[in-house]
């Protein structure tokens, strides 16, 4: 079983603190500042190519230890009915390996920098590595259901360098959740591309890729455990 919380502050290696990789303060306002706007933001080149690299191998590194998990996703009973809505594999971060705890830091950057400008109370941070096949997919879904008060604010960072238009794999994202409507915007997934959405209100879906399409989701969360009731990771 794998470390699924990563509680605020907690990024240290070998007892230290890790230093936060560059997130420009101009960078991260933009950010917020589309998030509070739009419901989502999008930023280009957002991570270095040294960063992105390392996060490349820990990734594959999951991989070829067999660690990715297309079940860990979903509940066993729910298996059946997620494939028809996602087909993608998944491992939890840790932070044990270099690339993840840099990646973990920029993320609790991240958080203080939401809750000081949103005073949206983001507790924590969890984020899963995702590796989609050629075939894979997610159809169009919210992060978390409203009211539950647990994902708030979802991330997404892309790991592939060198993605082609004819790769597919586009995240398309909606700004309402009615049906009929056209995509707000359409993103590629190149490498070091940084989206945060509300996870409550932003529908988004990912096109069927036609190549290895490997990113990171992370969700910030607020507490919602209570004496009697652990809150669920899922
Ligand atoms: C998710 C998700 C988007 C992507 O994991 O919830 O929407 O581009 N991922 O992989
Ligand atoms: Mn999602």
């Amino acid at each position: 079983m794998q470390v699924r919380r990563l509680l605020a502050g907690a990024y240290r290696r070998n007892g230290k603190p890790m230093l936060a990789p560059p997130l420009d303060a101009a960078f991260s306002d933009r950010l917020v500042g589309d998030l509070a706007n739009n419901g989502f933001a999008v930023l280009h080149n957002a991570i270095i190519p040294n960063l992105i690299d390392r996060l490349v191998a820990d990734c594959r590194k999951r991989e070829e230890a067999g660690e990715m998990d297309r079940a860990a996703i979903g509940r066993d009973n729910h298996h059946i009915r997620e494939t028809r809505i996602r087909q993608v594999d998944a491992a939890w971060l840790d932070g044990s390996a270099d690339g993840e705890a840099a990646f973990l830091a920029l993320a609790e950057h991240l958080r203080i920098a939401i809750n000081r400008r949103l005073f949206l109370g983001l507790f924590e941070f969890e984020a899963q590595f995702l590796t989609y096949p050629p075939g894979g997919f997610y159809k169009r879904h919210l992060d978390s259901l409203r009211g539950e008060r647990n994902r708030i604010v979802s991330l997404v960072l892309y790991l592939n360098k060198g993605w082609q238009m004819s790769d597919g794999g586009e995240l398309d994202i909606w700004n309402t959740n009615d049906d009929a409507s056209v995509p707000a915007i359409t993103v590629q997934p190149h490498a070091g591309t940084l989206v945060l959405m509300l996870s409550e209100e932003i529908p988004h879906a990912v096109r069927p890729s036609r190549a290895t399409r490997r990113g990171i989701a992370g969700w910030f969360r607020v507490n919602t455990s209570t004496s009697d009731r652990i809150d669920p990771a899922l």
